[in-house]
């Protein structure tokens, strides 16, 4: 199923647009600080707060919501209308693609990211153990409303999780994103539409994530590591920047770029707040790198990385310790850091 997507001017009337039986799955934090505006929606009470943290997103939390759906009765033709940033969307899209085999959904980002990735392309999930989006699911929202007004609350480093999968999606296709995105570094509608636009190009080629889709974890094999070493204090975007860094110094080494290609992706990078290097304390980082890459979900089975190529992107195969050697000029390990 395709998502109808809808940018808003406003959030009045909304909901005289689609009087369908409605619950809610909010942010916390987005309730506190949208109360009044979003007033047009409150009066269709129930609304289920949901503190937006990764801890949150967990199987416990999953049940609350089954809690709270059976307490209100939801049915199927329900719609279960979530209002939040990706954690938000993912845990109460996996709640409606499950509960009584799957309800009417409706999704309405609050976060850059979750406009122009988490709210598309159907994914949903809670995490699991230690493990990310271990348990999801595939279950497109029939409706996505996007109203740029709630960036206003977004903090810079909010933002840069954005940014990052933008960046990372102009640098795929290579194209107009990427000429827009380097004249300006200001969201704007059409950036949104036109990243929306790329993400489901791939996703309408390959819903379930085994071939063409692929492409979007450009950045992200290495970015997961990154992200792991750093014990998380390296945002997921962040992560992702320096993990395309990684990418582009890999696909110059194999000859699959210029050295030309090579500074332009790094340039790009720079027009943004993304960080050049990763300080690390660890002394034997590589083998702990390697461990991760063993437990990638995404890489163990196939070995295979994304890297650049020439105009676009190239699915290869490569071996888990040529990849922890790229990581060696992204890492830096010198001892004043520490
Ligand atoms: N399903 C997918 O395809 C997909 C894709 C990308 C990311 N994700 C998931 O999305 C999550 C990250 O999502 P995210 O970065 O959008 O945000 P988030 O949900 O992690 O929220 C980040 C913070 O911003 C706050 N917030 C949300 N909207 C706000 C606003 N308008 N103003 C002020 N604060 C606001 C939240 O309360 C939270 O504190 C991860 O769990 C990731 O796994 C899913």
């Amino acid at each position: 199923m395709k998502s109808k997507i809808r940018f808003l001017s406003s959030l009045e009337n909304l909901t005289k647009a689609d009087p369908a039986e409605k619950i809610f799955v909010v942010d916390k934090k987005v309730f506190a600080l949208y109360e009044k505006k979003l007033s047009c929606i409150w009066k269709y009470r129930p609304i289920f707060l949901f503190e937006a943290k990764e801890k949150n997103k967990s199987l416990s939390y999953l049940e609350m919501i089954f809690h709270f759906f059976l307490e209100n009765e939801v049915k199927r033709e329900t719609i279960i209308f979530a209002i939040g940033g990706g954690i938000t969307l993912d845990i109460a899209a996996l709640a409606s693609s499950i509960f009584k085999r799957g309800c009417r959904l409706i999704l309405m980002p609050t976060t850059f990211l979750g406009m122009i990735d988490a709210a598309v392309g159907g994914k949903t999930a809670v995490n699991f153990q230690n493990y990310k989006n271990l348990i999801g699911s595939f279950y497109p929202a029939e409706k996505i409303y996007i109203n740029l007004d709630f960036l206003e609350t977004l903090s810079s480093r909010e933002k840069l999780q954005g940014w990052a999968e933008c960046v990372k999606i102009a640098l795929i296709e290579n194209g107009e994103l990427l000429q827009t995105i380097s004249a300006s570094q200001k969201i704007t509608e059409s950036i949104i539409k036109k990243a929306i636009e790329l993400k489901l190009s791939f996703c309408e080629q390959d819903l379930f994530d085994s071939s063409e889709r692929r492409k979007l974890n450009l950045g992200h094999t290495f970015g997961h590591v990154l992200e792991t070493l750093s014990a998380f204090n390296l945002s997921h975007g962040e992560a992702v920047s320096l993990g395309m860094r990684a990418a582009a110094k890999l696909s110059y080494e194999e000859n699959l770029i210029s050295k030309i290609k090579y500074d332009q992706i790094n340039n790009i990078l720079n027009k943004f707040d993304f960080p050049k290097k990763m300080k690390s304390k660890i002394s034997n980082w590589k083998e702990k790198a390697l461990r991760i890459l063993y437990q990638d979900k995404k890489f163990e089975e196939k070995n295979v990385v994304i890297l650049f190529q020439k105009e676009n992107v190239t699915i290869r195969k490569i071996s888990p310790e040529k990849l922890v050697t790229t990581l060696s000029s992204i890492v830096d390990q010198r001892n004043d850091l520490l």
